[in-house]
């Protein structure tokens, strides 16, 4: 029996992928980085097997169909095609993290999936290969690949655009400490909201500076500078919720608590706090602080009104396999 398991992180982006210019392929409009998540993660089995007549997809324990079983079959066709070989497979996958905490859990589901599923059908995919393949099933998958702070190159095609690290875990203690505002799904997911970045005003902007930004950013990690990366992730988080306010249809994000929570998060920092700001697409706060700020940062979030959870996670590694 082909069976294998890998587990993989999702990860939280400094500067954010917003808007692809080929869907399809999923070959983004601009750079990203981001952290690894350590503390949270997805761990998935793929077992090949003969008698199946279509794929199958147990999800945290619930058998999965339409959607989100079709997102994952075309997906595998993409492996069965490189394979040669035309089998079906069952997939078991599990989230240390609850789906209504509403963190994107996309990214290290598609990361543990390439990794588990290119093993099931005997690929053996470089690093590289591996972010690529990630990448086709979810953007923020290619960032989940490898360990640490993660550069997210746009490439100029399929096959250079891949994620790569551009730190090791232990390069800088940094935590993510997450602010939980709501618990529901969000409405619309980030594969429409893509789509719909092209119809904001600023987002030639936002592209246009993309790559300073990255650059800051990056230069921001090597050299271990909170004010700067404190400056960069805030001004590239407000700039793609520019984006998602102003396309047609808007997309609002954020919810009351999400801003009381960044008002305050630039008052600590003010004050001496080494805490920065970030959201994807939802109202969950995302703060990025220093291993001395973590205690003081989680305990203050936690006082916040309305603030249902805390959760708070070091940088984690990148995707590996485990024998279950
Ligand atoms: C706001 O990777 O979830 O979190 O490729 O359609 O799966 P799909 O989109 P996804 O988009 C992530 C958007 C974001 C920003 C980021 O993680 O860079």
């Amino acid at each position: 029996m082909h069976e294998n398991t890998a587990i993989a992180h999702p990860n939280i982006a400094f500067i954010k992928y917003w808007g692809n210019r080929d869907n399809d392929l999923r070959l983004p409009s601009n750079g990203s980085i981001s952290m690894s998540l350590g503390a949270l993660e997805t761990r998935t089995t793929v077992t090949l097997e003969s008698n199946l007549t279509s794929d199958e997809l147990v999800l945290d324990g619930s058998s999965q169909s339409g959607v989100a079983l079709e997102r994952v079959s075309t997906f595998l066709d993409i492996i069965r095609s490189a394979s040669g070989k035309h089998k079906f497979a069952h997939i078991v996958s599990e989230n240390s993290f609850p789906q209504s905490a509403g963190i994107a859990s996309s990214a290290s589901a598609f990361a543990a999936l390439a990794l588990a599923a290119s093993r099931a059908f005997d690929l053996d995919l470089t690093e590289r290969e591996l972010s690529i393949l990630a990448r086709r099933g979810s953007g923020s998958a290619a960032r989940s690949i490898p360990a640490g702070f993660a550069e997210w190159h746009m490439g100029s095609s399929s096959d250079d655009s891949f994620a790569e690290a551009i730190a090791p875990p232990d390069h800088w203690p940094l935590w993510d400490c997450i602010a939980l505002v709501e618990d529901q799904p969000k409405k619309v997911g980030s594969t429409q909201g893509h789509q719909l970045a092209g119809t904001s005003p600023l987002q030639s902007a936002r592209l246009q500076d993309a790559t300073r930004r990255l650059d800051l950013c990056r230069e921001a990690i090597l050299k271990k500078d909170f004010a700067k990366l404190a400056d960069v992730i805030e001004l590239d988080s407000n700039m793609m919720h520019a984006v998602m306010l102003t396309s047609q249809p808007p997309l609002m994000y954020w919810s009351p608590l999400s801003i009381e929570i960044m008002r305050q998060v630039t008052i600590w920092r003010a004050g001496g706090l080494e805490a920065a700001y970030t959201l994807d697409a939802g109202p969950n706060v995302h703060i990025i602080c220093t291993a001395e700020a973590r205690q003081s940062v989680s305990d203050r979030l936690s006082e916040i009104q309305g603030v249902m959870d805390v959760i708070i996670s070091p940088v984690g590694g990148g995707v590996f396999l485990t024998t279950r």
